[in-house]
């Protein structure tokens, strides 16, 4: 039996690779074998590997994939450390193979393997340059994945998506497709690599329309763990698509960092005024007065509030964790914050006495202050 595997793979092995499965995995463990082994049932007589794209995940996932690919060299696994993301996931791991065809799949067996064949003949008949599984397509079902709610939001990010994108398919946020590696590797360099939404970003990124090939999919319900989607599945999207909009114009990571920053302008004013209206008037004639003491306070919560939703959200896929890297990680924006704030007061300040408006100097000193933190944060708070 064993051995009758192993001639099956180097069977394979000596036939020239036909097909990658890139398969993004976070906390994946007790679905790797069971997928290896559906993939395997469903890929008979086709040279195929399939590549675990891991973030570094925590129950030993990349180990399952290395204990398979240790007998079984189809299965490889590249494990990622310090990044988070399926979409850059997905990017990198098709990349990564010599197949001239890959496919990108959940590991979670919500996608059925049993698609593929078919989707590889349409890629290989020449006829389509992307073939893609459908949750809205005629003859697909939801009735499995048993979430009203995700099936709702899902039709309505898809309406907007085709908007926005002018890429009318009937479900660009699948996760389930597969194309000629060529064609993703001439467009990788301008995918933004941001969220979750990678179909969408490759249709509304390659110049020439894709001829698609659409498959109803049955969407399973997830078999082990749960879905990593949940909680920062709509943020995600909404920038994905800022990205495609005016991502050239504005980069997004500066949108969301100036945005953040605006947010804490109103979180330092409500500070202050929370604190004058208990202390004010106290202080008056002290060395320090209450003005003084309440507008520090305002400005290190108001910094510290930007220091947490920025590793939240703009750097969520370099995110500091741990108590250490935190701490360490404040201090370091602190120290930029603060050197922003010199620059932001200097330059007011000059062109003041260059006979500007306050108002409009103000708001410059604010502009050249926000790029200096933003330059300096994403390299020494963020950057590794
Ligand atoms: N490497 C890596 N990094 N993999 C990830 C990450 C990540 O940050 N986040 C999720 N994954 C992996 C999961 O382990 C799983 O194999 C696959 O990506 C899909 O993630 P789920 O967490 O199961 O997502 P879902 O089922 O909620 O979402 C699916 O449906 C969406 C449409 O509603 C996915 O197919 C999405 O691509 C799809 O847009
Ligand atoms: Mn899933």
């Amino acid at each position: 039996m064993a051995e009758a595997a192993a001639d099956q793979i180097s069977a394979a092995a000596a036939r020239p690779l036909e097909l990658a499965i890139v398969l993004p995995t976070l906390n994946e463990r007790g679905n790797i074998a069971p997928m290896v082994a559906r993939l395997e049932a469903a890929l008979q007589g086709i040279a195929w590997e399939a590549i675990f794209v891991d973030d570094n995940s925590r129950d030993g996932t990349a180990d399952a994939g290395r204990d398979i690919g240790r007998t079984d060299p189809r299965i490889r696994v590249i494990q990622r450390i310090g990044r988070r993301g399926l979409a850059s996931a997905a990017i990198e791991g098709m990349c990564a193979t010599s197949a001239p065809i890959v496919a990108v799949m959940d590991a979670d067996h919500q996608h059925d393997p049993a698609l593929l064949p078919g989707m590889l003949d349409a890629i290989r008949s020449g006829q389509y340059d992307l073939a893609y599984a459908s949750r809205f397509a005629e003859g697909a079902s939801m009735e499995q994945w048993n979430r009203p709610d995700r099936e709702k939001a899902s039709s309505m990010a898809n309406a907007l998506a085709r908007k926005v994108t002018g890429v009318d398919l009937s479900d660009p946020m699948s996760g389930y497709f597969m194309l000629r590696a060529e064609t993703l590797r001439a467009n990788a360099g301008k995918l933004s690599g941001i969220g979750f939404k990678i179909l969408l970003d490759i249709l509304a990124t390659v110049e020439t329309p894709m001829r698609v090939k659409e498959f109803p999919l049955n969407f399973a319900a997830r078999a082990e763990g749960e879905s990593k989607l949940d909680r920062t599945v709509v943020f995600e999207f909404l920038v994905g698509l800022y990205d495609k909009w005016l991502g050239r114009i504005i980069p997004t990571r500066f949108a969301l960092f100036g945005t953040i920053g605006a947010l804490g302008v109103v979180v330092h004013m409500a500070v202050l005024s929370a604190w004058l209206a208990a202390f004010g008037g106290t202080l008056r004639d002290q060395l320090i007065t209450d003005f003084e003491i309440g507008q520090t306070l305002a400005a290190m919560v108001a910094m510290t509030f930007n220091f947490f939703l920025n590793n939240w959200l703009t750097y969520a896929d370099k995110r500091l964790t741990g108590t250490g890297r935190l701490l360490q990680g404040w201090a370091k924006f602190a120290l930029t914050c603060s050197v922003g704030l010199l620059a932001n007061v200097g330059a007011a300040a000059l062109l003041v006495r260059f006979g500007f408006h306050e108002y409009p100097a103000a708001l410059i000193g604010i502009a050249i202050g926000s790029v200096w933190n933003f330059a300096l944060s994403s390299r020494f708070v963020w950057g590794r």
